[in-house]
């Protein structure tokens, strides 16, 4: 199995593809909104086998799961296994889970992806990583299973509400900060978090991501795992608050910048440069990370069941010197969960 996917295999096109260009056992996995919207409602129907999914942390988890995959099993009696293809409309939660779907589904299919959010067209659909919550833990069980296809339709993305857009701004900064250069260089220039300013930015987006996924599919040299800043905090506001993904991680990025910086990784030109940038502004201010920190109750338990957390309690943490030149080093729990206190404070 191929474990990244070249540009290649990424189409930008204003609409979606007519349903026939699937062949004829595709099977349609979509978030139940797009029953409800006149650009997709037909297009649907248009699906001989489909399944509709509420999105969610709640589609991710374990316990439901079989019940799920009953009925996929049942859409996809008597079809040839080697034709068949999921095809698949959603944000990151219906992509996580249909993408499981696919890697197990008869022991593998053809699996194609429409990312319907920004944070799912410029994160979640690429690189392969599939994953399911287990006891309310976010993707303690998945697979690494690129998607054949991926389809990115202005005419879903750019009509997205407010809510979605400013959702993916924490993904867009984590990927703009890893790669510094260009992108960052573009970043300069935002003057207002906006579908116009996505879409234009997507493809160097998205090559942004595939170069460091290219450099490590499973996660196996540690190289990948730079794709993780800003969601170690991320993910306990994330599970606490409930709050969505991308709004987790804008706050994980913006702790991870103040930790770089009090902890002398990055120096404070730097720091000036990146907060009063056109995207650093839009990073949450020392006094609204305060805000949030206070409402962690009991990092230490979350932090120790949380599957980056290593038995010997050490964390593998993301920090950042400067834009394009991010850093892995080793902090204990205590660490973390002491930083956590002293920017709370
Ligand atoms: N696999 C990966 O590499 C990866 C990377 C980042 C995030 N993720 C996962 O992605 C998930 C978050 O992604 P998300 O925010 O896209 O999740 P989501 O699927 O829950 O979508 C968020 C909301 O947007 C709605 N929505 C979807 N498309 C829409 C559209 N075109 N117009 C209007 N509303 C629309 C959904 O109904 C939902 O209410 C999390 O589960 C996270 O763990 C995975
Ligand atoms: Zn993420």
């Amino acid at each position: 199995m191929q474990a990244s996917r070249p540009a290649s295999k990424l189409k930008f096109k204003n609409d979606l593809p007519k349903s026939t260009v699937f062949g004829d056992s595709a099977i349609l996995i979509y978030d139940g909104i797009f029953d409800r919207q006149v650009l997709t409602k037909k297009w649907i129907q248009t699906f001989e086998r489909k399944y509709s999914v509420r999105s969610g942390e709640k589609l991710k988890n374990i316990d439901t799961f079989p019940k799920h995959i009953k009925s996929i099993l049942k859409l996809a009696q008597g079809l040839p296994t080697q034709e068949i293809t999921l095809v698949v409309l959603g944000g990151g939660s219906v992509g996580d889970f249909a993408g499981f779907v696919a890697s197990i589904l008869k022991r593998g299919v053809r699996l194609v992806q429409i990312p319907s959010t920004w944070l799912a067209a410029v994160d979640s659909a690429h690189g392969g990583k599939t994953g399911l919550n287990v006891s309310k833990i976010k993707n303690q069980i998945g697979t690494f299973y690129p998607a054949d296809e991926i389809y990115l339709i202005k005419s879903i993305l750019k009509t997205q509400p407010e809510a979605r857009v400013v959702e993916a701004f924490g993904e867009i900064i984590k990927i703009s900060l890893l790669e510094g250069q260009g992108l960052w260089r573009e970043g300069q220039k935002l003057k207002s978090i906006s579908s116009d300013y996505y879409w234009k930015l997507l493809p160097q987006m998205i090559e942004a991501k595939y170069r460091i996924v290219q450099r490590d599919p499973q996660e196996r040299l540690g190289i990948r795992h730079l794709l993780n800043l800003g969601h170690t905090v991320g993910h306990v506001w994330e599970s606490q608050l409930k709050i969505p993904h991308g709004l987790a991680v804008l706050l994980g990025v913006a702790f991870a910048v103040e930790w770089s910086f009090a902890r002398g990784l990055m120096n404070s030109k730097i720091y000036y440069e990146i907060r009063l940038s056109g995207m650093g502004s839009y990073l949450p201010d020392r006094f609204e990370l305060k805000k949030l920190l206070r409402k962690i109750k009991q990092p230490q338990k979350f932090l120790l069941q949380d599957k980056k957390i290593s038995t010997n309690r050490k964390i593998r943490y993301v920090f950042v010197k400067s834009p394009g030149r991010p850093v892995i080093e080793s902090v204990s729990v205590q660490e973390l969960i002491a930083e956590m206190a002293r920017q709370a404070q």
